[in-house]
């Protein structure tokens, strides 16, 4: 299997205090990792590792075979690869919404307009929010905003795409279209690593399961060894608090 990004001995630290403590961790092409764990645990801050919104403090982070920490590697072109979708959305609020799926693809991938909408209209299409071009996400809802926001990433056509709790944000009655939306596209195999607190999600969709706590991976295994067979005390205790 093709590793698409791989984290090894990966730490980082905020003054004193030791975040993520030695992180060894891939995700494979045409795979669907979900991270589960507490508030606190380190989850966002190994994703925005992952896509240097942080600057790890230790380790290396490698995609493709190629260390992304090494000063010659143009951090710029690797970070257009990866698809980051957040709990907050930060769409483009005086963009409507095809706009919003379009100027990344004109600025960075120096896309020309004609072909930008082409490619935004197929995934607005998938997102099913093609009748809302002309729309301001103030004039949506947030389970709306959130499926444009994937349509935005999706449009830069990226290898792997990051999802931190993008549904969290979301009213009760909205969080089943967005993963409804997610499920779609992990049953057409896009590589999809997510941190989120749907545990249905997780053990529906996921191929593989990562469970932090307190800055370290205690235990990763395929859904049906972590849910039903977890071999750590403190994935049984986080299971069946966050269950019941
Ligand atoms: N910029 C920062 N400066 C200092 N400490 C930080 C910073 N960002 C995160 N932390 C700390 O790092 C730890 C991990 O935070 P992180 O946001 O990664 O957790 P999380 O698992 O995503 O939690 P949640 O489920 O609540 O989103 C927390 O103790 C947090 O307070
Ligand atoms: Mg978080």
């Amino acid at each position: 299997m093709e590793k698409v990004i791989e984290v090894q001995h990966l730490s980082k630290v905020y003054g004193t205090h030791e975040v993520l403590k030695d992180i060894d961790f891939s995700v494979n092409m045409g795979e669907v990792v979900c991270i589960i764990g507490s508030s606190g645990s380190g989850k966002s801050t190994l994703l925005r590792c992952i896509n240097l919104l942080e600057k790890p403090s230790g380790g290396q982070i490698i995609y493709k075979g190629e260390n992304i920490l090494d000063d010659k590697h143009d951090i710029f072109k690797y970070r257009t690869k990866l698809g980051m979708v957040f709990q907050q959305f930060n769409l483009f609020n005086n963009h409507n919404v095809l706009n919003n799926c379009v100027v990344g693809q004109v600025k960075v991938l120096k896309r020309t307009p004609k072909e930008a909408e082409d490619v935004a209209m197929k995934f607005l299409k998938i997102v099913g929010m093609e009748q809302y071009l002309k729309a301001k996400p103030k004039q949506l809802s947030g389970g709306q905003k959130q499926r444009v926001a994937i349509a935005r990433a999706l449009s830069m056509e990226p290898d792997v795409m990051l999802f931190d709790e993008p549904t969290s944000a979301l009213d009760p009655e909205m969080v089943g279209e967005v993963l409804k939306v997610m499920k779609k596209l992990a049953d057409e195999g896009l590589t999809m690593l997510v941190v989120t607190h749907e545990m249905g999600f997780a053990k529906e969709v996921s191929d593989r399961v990562v469970f932090m706590d307190q800055g370290v991976i205690v235990e990763e295994g395929s859904p049906e060894q972590i849910f039903n067979h977890p071999t750590q005390e403190r994935t049984r205790e986080f299971l069946k608090r966050t269950l019941s």
